[in-house]
């Protein structure tokens, strides 16, 4: 690109929503930019933003302008997609932009919790895929108590109907009770895996929501809110799938 086309980087980087152009200037200027795989050190580059693949420290930085990138909290008794031919509630009763978004994944309609929307392609797909094992997080309740062993039983893995199945991760949250909730993370996405895998073991799920998706926490979006996701959000996903 010559010194006429294209966007000055720190300009790029700025509206990506990096920080200021001063502080981009000065990530340029540490050698912590690269734009196309070459680390840029001039302060005055340009690049095309549609075209250009620039990481900060690594990290993807999107700049593409009709990049959209959100994580929406699905509220109970609704379907995981974005029309419903049976007029139940889907997730499009709660996206209020304009553009045509893509979900990552489903969730059970009796299942609450996180689930991301965009409208890039590659990374959805990439999501998804089960040869990425990008991890997602839930947070389940169950009858209590809860043995000692099972943590391990669970990270040790079942024998499922359709091929076996294991926990990353497996740890008590809260208990009031008998009612536990457990925390369970898996890199998996099997139809109903999280219900399956702990009625299995013997602990049935009462109720079930997705915290954390890859590196995206649910934190406190409310049922049936949306937000976008931050720049360093889309680059954690990118990184997830070696993008
Ligand atoms: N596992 C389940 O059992 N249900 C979901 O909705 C997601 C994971």
């Amino acid at each position: 690109m010559n010194d006429k086309e294209g966007v000055r980087l720190q300009k790029v980087l700025a509206e990506a929503g990096i920080g200021s152009r001063r502080h981009c200037e000065e990530l340029i200027g540490e050698g912590r930019v690269t734009v196309n795989g070459n680390t840029i050190f001039r302060f005055g580059e340009r690049v095309d933003p549609q075209t250009a693949v620039i990481h900060v420290d690594g990290q993807r930085v999107e700049t593409r302008s009709e990049m959209r990138y959100y994580a929406i909290n699905k509220p109970l008794g609704v379907v995981s997609t974005m029309s419903d031919e049976r007029g139940r509630k889907s997730l499009a009763d709660f996206v209020d932009v304009p553009e045509r978004l893509f979900h990552v994944g489903r969730l059970d309609t009796d299942t609450e919790g996180l689930i991301l929307l965009t409208n890039d392609g590659e990374l959805a797909h990439r999501l998804t895929h089960p040869s990425y094992g990008v991890f997602k997080t839930y947070l389940a309740e169950v009858h209590g108590p809860i043995p000692r062993d099972l943590s391990r039983r669970l990270r040790m893995g079942v024998e499922l109907e359709d091929g076996p199945a294991k926990a990353d991760d497996f740890k008590i949250f809260d208990q009031v009770g008998r009612r536990v909730l457990v925390e369970i993370t898996l890199h998996e996405g099997r139809k109903h895996i999280v219900r399956r895998l702990l009625k299995e073991v013997g602990f049935p799920v009462q109720q079930l929501a997705r915290i954390q998706f890859g590196p995206i926490k649910l934190a406190s979006l409310k049922p049936g809110g949306m937000r976008a996701l931050n720049v360093k959000e889309i680059g954690a996903l990118y990184k997830a799938v070696g993008l």
